[in-house]
């Protein structure tokens, strides 16, 4: 197995057999670049749906999170498929909520999920790119008076803020209607100080305001916070080809997909990971 960074703060290759990726040093190896690197790429590893939920399994625990996704629809197990290809128009509005720079799970009431599996089987003529940026690097390089300003500040994440950016209208009770009962609004702190100690920004564009500012101030904040982690330093785009393989620390990387059109027949296999494998490195 050969780890080969792509950026400083953001993103590697990993070469290895797909027939050794079970393997427990492979395992081992993968969780240790996941947190070092906060994005994995396999290129055109070609997993089947077996393979996939093997390898999920390997790294981790839970899996349940895309289960509740009104955008998701399971193939096999804990496999599902994200596509815009659904006769739902309800359910692609969800899934064009993720043209917008989001964390996974954040208006779930349960912990954050750890990760996330994205495997392309049909990639579209343009855009549908992924994009990730490192909300380690972000809190990190942050000015040491914008870290003393935001340590304390808490914002309050609603599927509202989420859904009014793809909707002409505000979101009715209709729209809202797909979420499955765990979804809510839900606070967040704006800097998160994980149990490894390390502290990352919580930036998402689910985050509708910020306790204790007015509104505008606070979102102004959330912009900002949001632009300055996604600056080209803290990035990595992947542009898929059939068969690649992705893995992103959903606890460190915030992340987006460009937009592409539903008649391109982009379709993505995608599993998760609630809390990394008992015995694994933190
Ligand atoms: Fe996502």
């Amino acid at each position: 197995m050969n780890v080969e960074p792509i950026q400083p703060h953001i993103g590697a290759r990993i070469h290895v057999a797909r027939d050794r990726l079970c393997d427990p040093e492979v395992v081992e190896g993968c969780l240790q670049a996941l947190e070092r690197h906060g994005v994995l790429v396999f290129p055109q590893i070609g997993l089947t749906d077996a393979e996939q939920a093997a390898f999920t399994h390997a790294l981790g625990a839970g899996g349940q999170a895309t289960r509740h996704f009104p955008g998701g629809a399971a193939v096999e197990g804990e496999v599902f498929e994200i596509s815009l290809n659904t006769d739902l128009e309800a359910r692609a509005a969800y899934v064009k909520v993720s043209f917008f720079w989001h964390m996974d799970g954040l208006l779930l009431d349960a912990p954050l999920p750890k990760a996330a599996l994205l495997s392309a089987r049909r990639v579209a003529p343009s855009g549908g790119q992924t994009e990730f940026a490192s909300t380690f690097a972000a809190y990190e390089q942050l000015p040491e008076a914008e870290k003393a300003q935001v340590a304390d500040l808490r914002a309050v994440h609603t599927p509202v803020a989420g859904l009014r950016q793809v909707l002409a209208e505000p979101p009715s009770e209709a729209d809202l209607a797909p979420l499955g009962p765990g979804y809510g609004d839900r606070e967040h702190p704006l800097v998160w100080t994980q149990a490894s100690g390390r502290k990352s920004l919580i930036v998402s564009s689910t985050a509708d305001r910020v306790l204790g500012l007015p509104i505008a101030d606070g979102r102004a904040l959330l912009a900002r916070l949001l632009e300055w982690t996604a600056q080209p330093a803290f990035k990595y785009r992947h542009e898929w080809q059939e068969g690649d393989l992705l893995i992103w620390n959903n606890h460190g990387v915030v992340h987006r997909v460009l937009p592409y059109d539903a008649a391109s027949g982009r379709t993505m296999r995608r599993t998760s990971i609630e809390r990394i494998r008992e015995g694994a490195p933190a």
